[in-house]
């Protein structure tokens, strides 16, 4: 057929040369099934606020911390361990297939604790991975592969926009349990349990660790115990998503209470985390993925399949974002300044909640805004409804998801009021 066309074109233009004529070949198309595509929810966003020449405008989309000038922010226990690393003039090797083990090591007893009985018997294999999605994904090619049980995830509804397509582009099938409650703009435990309890079992779980997104709504840890519960009951795999370890809270260990919680009470879970937020190591993509096996000689097992999954999608995981973490983890005096930093993060994010919540006050608003304060983390599930959204996008060139979350971290001092005036503009 192609060579068919090409001859008529040559034959139709005579004296053009026939270099011309497979150029025309070329150009009749292999993709004219292809469908465009939508933008991406989160970082779609990002795409549109770029185009946007109001100089009062405001990213509240995609979550990366800004300092209160509204930039970008490189805490400085990175800056010390890039140039603790330089120093060195390491090689630029091949890392191995899971990764740098130092790193590994420190991101697993970052989560678990250091001296969790998981890590002192070796029951746990944790492998670097490139970031937060590339460690779930890893960890749903792992189920879609390995897991007998079922094929069945279940996320909180709402979850984080990219947990469906991770999950299903591995095979599995997705399903949801109730989490949220836009009556309360909380946590809607009684519907969460009711769902839990029905779950079928072997199916795999979904939990967001801490700082759940996009709801900024976690558990309290009375509920994640009854929770815990109610998936041993149901005999569910639990795969932890935990992608802001810190950021809650200000605290790490007080982040890591609900993995923990469930390790001690014989869950043999899933964890995925991310560096982005915790260490603002976002385009670094630095992550570990770790299973939590039934003993050591499991835990091999589960290694070297893992190795044989990663190798063929991108064979070994970057290297500079995970020297950068475990230099921080690994060196005393850049981890206590890592602590201080993350701090700092999540308390200036608080105050943020605070002075929104004050502003809309101020603007006269007559809801209540409680839940922007509640809410923890670096989201705010604001409750404005799609067409205000919409309404304040454009009015305003206020950026967020359609969702009505907005990143906390994106609003600063000298933009807050701007932004309460806005919320309160669309929503009276
Ligand atoms: C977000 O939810 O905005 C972040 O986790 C960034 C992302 O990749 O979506």
């Amino acid at each position: 057929m192609a060579l068919l066309k090409s001859t008529k074109v040559f034959v139709c233009l005579g004296n053009i040369t026939p270099s011309l004529g497979v150029m025309s070949a070329r150009n009749s198309s292999w993709w004219g099934g292809v469908q465009m595509g939508p933008p991406d929810p989160i970082l779609g966003v990002t795409e549109a606020f770029k185009r946007d020449t109001n100089p009062k405008k405001m990213n509240l989309g995609v979550g990366a911390y800004r300092d209160d000038q509204g930039k970008p922010f490189v805490l400085s226990c990175v800056r010390k361990a890039e140039a603790l690393i330089a120093a060195k003039q390491l090689d630029k090797e091949y890392l191995g297939i899971g990764g740098l083990g130092d790193f590994t090591k420190a991101c697993a007893q970052l989560a678990l604790g250091a001296d969790n009985e998981v890590l002192k018997s070796g029951r746990n294999i944790t492998v670097q991975t490139i970031s937060g999605t590339g460690s779930l994904r890893i960890g749903a090619n792992f189920l879609s592969r390995f897991h007998g049980g079922s094929r069945d995830v279940y996320l909180p509804k709402p979850s984080w926009g990219n947990h469906t397509p991770i999950f299903r582009d591995a095979g599995m099938q997705l399903k949801a349990y109730r989490y949220y409650d836009p009556s309360t703009c909380g946590f809607d435990f009684n519907g969460a349990l009711e769902d839990i309890s029905k779950i079928p079992e072997q199916s795999v779980i979904l939990l967001h660790a801490c700082a759940h997104n996009p709801t900024g709504v976690d558990p309290k840890p009375e509920q994640w115990k009854e929770m815990s519960d109610i998936v041993k009951k149901r005999n569910l795999l639990v795969f932890f998503d935990m992608a802001y370890q810190g950021f809650a809270s200000g605290d790490i260990d007080r982040d890591a209470w609900a993995v923990r919680y469930f390790i001690e009470q014989g869950h043999n879970i899933l964890l995925s985390q991310s560096f982005a937020k915790n260490m603002g190591l976002y385009g670094e993509r630095v992550g570990g993925f770790s299973v939590v096996c039934k003993d050591n000689e499991e835990a091999k097992r589960v290694e070297s399949q893992l190795k044989i999954l990663i190798r063929p999608i991108y064979s070994n995981p970057p290297m500079n974002g995970a020297r950068i973490a475990t230099t921080i983890l690994n060196t005393p005096d850049l981890r206590a300044l890592w602590l201080e930093e993350v701090h700092g993060m999540a308390n200036r994010i608080i105050k943020m909640r605070e002075q929104l919540a004050a502003g809309l006050k101020k603007n006269g608003s007559t809801h209540n805004w409680q839940h922007v304060i509640d809410q923890i983390g670096m989201f705010c599930f604001t409750g404005l409804k799609p067409e205000q959204v919409e309404r304040i996008t454009k009015e305003f060139s206020v950026y967020m998801t359609k969702d009505g979350r907005i990143s906390m971290a994106g609003v600063s001092s000298g933009n807050v009021e701007y932004l309460a005036e806005a919320i309160h503009a669309v929503s009276k």
